[in-house]
């Protein structure tokens, strides 16, 4: 499993950066508004964090005409060669989800809950398939249960006819990747794994919590203790 940052904050996006796991980042609207961002600095802030990352950034299309979501994911896919544009699971944008991947734009297709949407997602040329686990759970659901469904009815068929375009810098793979959202706890984070998603998204807190457990600082705190024993011998 790969490990996307769920956030849009920059300082966040950097210092995961440095600790050589991260392969990309999602942001959506709600996550842009959290860091303050006004609608004119955005793109800006787009490109700034794909210089941070080579990886996938998501970059959300807010349109939710067919049309108008076209228009906003070509703006988007020209910010950076990674820029992926994510789209809410829609009509519309299924519709235009099929014109962007066939123009070779990747596409993250938002807010999944289900299998009939996932694979119709996929159908439609998605790179990236975002179920949403923490929501799901929200609403009394089994939000890993569903990320399961949907990785094993992927797996049922053979995607290469798919039109899903090829992820800059990547290799062309045979089903689309999916991206575990909505990560709330380390326990998401490592039933993602188990049950195979490609990616986990996740928020920093988050992350970072995954590499704590008290076993392992207890065990630093008696190697350095140990060790001042030997250099004091
Ligand atoms: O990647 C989707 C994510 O940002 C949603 O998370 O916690 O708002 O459900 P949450």
């Amino acid at each position: 499993m790969k490990f996307f940052v769920d956030t849009a904050d920059l300082a966040e996006i950097e210092e995961a950066a440095s600790w050589g796991v991260l392969a990309g980042v999602t942001t959506n609207p709600s996550l842009y508004a959290k860091i303050g961002g006004r609608v004119a600095d955005f793109p800006a802030h787009i490109q700034r964090i794909c210089k941070v990352t080579k990886g996938p950034v998501s970059a959300e299309a807010i349109s939710t005409c067919r049309d108008d979501i076209i228009r906003e994911g070509r703006q988007l896919a020209a910010l950076a060669p990674n820029v992926v544009v994510k789209i809410p699971v829609s009509t519309a944008g299924l519709a235009a989800c099929r014109v962007l991947a066939d123009e070779c734009i990747s596409v993250n297709m938002t807010l999944i809950f289900s299998v009939p949407q996932a694979v119709m997602a996929a159908r439609a040329g998605a790179r990236f398939l975002s179920p949403f686990v923490g929501r799901f759970d929200d609403i009394g659901g089994d939000g890993i249960g569903e990320l399961q469904a949907i990785i094993d009815a992927l797996t049922n068929y053979d995607w290469r006819d798919a039109g899903i375009a090829e992820p800059v810098g990547g290799s062309l793979q045979q089903a689309p990747e999916i991206i575990a959202a909505s990560i709330r706890t380390v326990q998401h984070v490592s039933a993602a794994a188990l049950v195979g998603a490609d990616i986990a998204t996740v928020p920093f807190n988050v992350l970072r919590k995954c590499l704590e457990h008290p076993l392992t600082s207890k065990g630093m705190e008696a190697f350095v203790r140990d060790w001042e024993k030997v250099s004091q011998a």
